[in-house]
């Protein structure tokens, strides 16, 4: 049911605070586009209309300010803008852009990059910083082509890790970004590798699998316990896909992450920390503004580099945009996926 269609360009209204009416460039995806799309998490991601614009993370150029952005934003501007919870209306020509998910696009880097990195890279800055990755520090990142993975695996290598190891198919995109090895997970099971248990990993960082890579990882004393700095990070929670159309799917999706945060807590008081290592989950932190810039700042100090599809930019067309969401709805993006809306001049 996805299709471009005409419908009336949106204008700033008197009752419009802190927005910016964007001519959108570049519009990227992310698996949050997917879930709000197919309706699975509909109770918690629910578009407040229908038919609705998908998207939100662009790099687009302002046209008009409401008075209250004008301090910070001009027309004519390049920005790029994310969104917070409900990331709708920015897969379009124009966009009401909340200005205060909103930057300047730094300069030197392309509208593309620029679309590409609105938001997986503030939640890539988030995540390390969560893990506080230390110099030396074995890594372990499951799912390494995918819009987080590719900058996992470059920014725990930024933050001092020594050897950084991933899972992907896409072998050479992961040696191109400077890793050390990488297990093609559907040749070969990473849980198994008699190195990997023979010198276990400071840091697993979970884009890929969920629950049962934790449980692989713990049977197989892949991680080093939490008295010794071992630690989980999830970024995919109990699975890929998330379910949510009715209320206690809530509590059966978040149950049993707290739950193991819980039992790992518990259990690591009681023995000292010697046993299992600490596991943690990303959500997210605050987006803003000042999220966004200081994120597209580790571009400009060279510490990450974009990655986007090699298939992207898809056109900004019916079939453009279908395989497109095609590629996100079948986890296939190496890279973040993008699609091109408009030239920049
Ligand atoms: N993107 C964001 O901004 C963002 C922010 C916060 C949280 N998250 C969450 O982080 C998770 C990953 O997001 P993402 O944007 O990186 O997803 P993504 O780009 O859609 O991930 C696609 C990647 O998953 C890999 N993959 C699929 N099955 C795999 C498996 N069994 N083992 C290892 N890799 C597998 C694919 O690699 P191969 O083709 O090589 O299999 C592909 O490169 C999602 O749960 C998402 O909700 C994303």
């Amino acid at each position: 049911v996805l299709s471009v269609k005409e419908t009336a360009r949106p204008a700033l209204l008197p009752t419009d605070k802190h927005t910016l009416l964007v001519r959108v460039l570049a519009c990227s995806l992310s698996p949050s586009d997917w879930r709000t799309l197919s309706g699975d998490g509909r109770l918690i991601k629910k578009p407040s209309a229908f038919p609705y614009t998908p998207g939100g993370d662009v790099c687009a150029r302002v046209e008009e300010v409401a008075a209250d952005a004008e301090e910070d934003f001009k027309v004519g501007d390049l920005v790029v803008g994310s969104w917070s919870l409900f990331g709708e209306g920015g897969l379009a020509e124009y966009y009401k852009l909340d200005s205060k998910m909103a930057t300047k696009k730094p300069d030197g880097m392309s509208v593309l990059d620029a679309a590409a990195m609105a938001n997986s890279l503030v939640h890539a800055q988030q995540t390390v910083e969560q893990a506080a990755v230390k110099t030396g520090d074995r890594v372990l990142v499951l799912g390494g082509s995918g819009g987080m993975g590719t900058l996992l695996v470059q920014l725990v290598r930024s933050a001092g890790a020594s050897y950084v190891a991933t899972t992907s198919t896409d072998v050479d995109l992961m040696a191109s970004l400077g890793v050390d090895k990488c297990v093609d997970h559907t040749k070969e099971q990473w849980s198994e590798l008699a190195e990997w248990k023979a010198s276990p990993f400071d840091l697993i960082i979970d884009c890929a699998e969920g629950v049962g890579a934790w449980r692989a990882c713990c049977a197989n004393g892949l991680l080093k316990p939490a008295s010794e700095g071992g630690r989980w990070l999830c970024v995919v929670l109990t699975e890929w896909d998330i379910y949510i159309t009715k209320w206690y799917h809530i509590f059966t999706f978040f149950a049993p992450v707290l739950g193991r945060m819980l039992k790992n807590k518990l259990g690591r008081t009681f023995s000292g920390g010697r046993s299992a290592p600490t596991y943690m989950m990303h959500l997210g932190g605050p987006e803003s503004s000042a999220a966004i810039a200081r994120a597209l700042d580790l571009v400009s100090q060279g510490k990450v580099k974009p990655v986007v599809d090699k298939r992207s930019p898809h056109p900004f067309t019916t079939e453009g945009v279908q395989e497109a969401f095609e590629l996100l709805r079948n986890r296939q993006g190496h890279g973040k996926i993008v699609i091109h809306v408009a030239e920049s001049q």
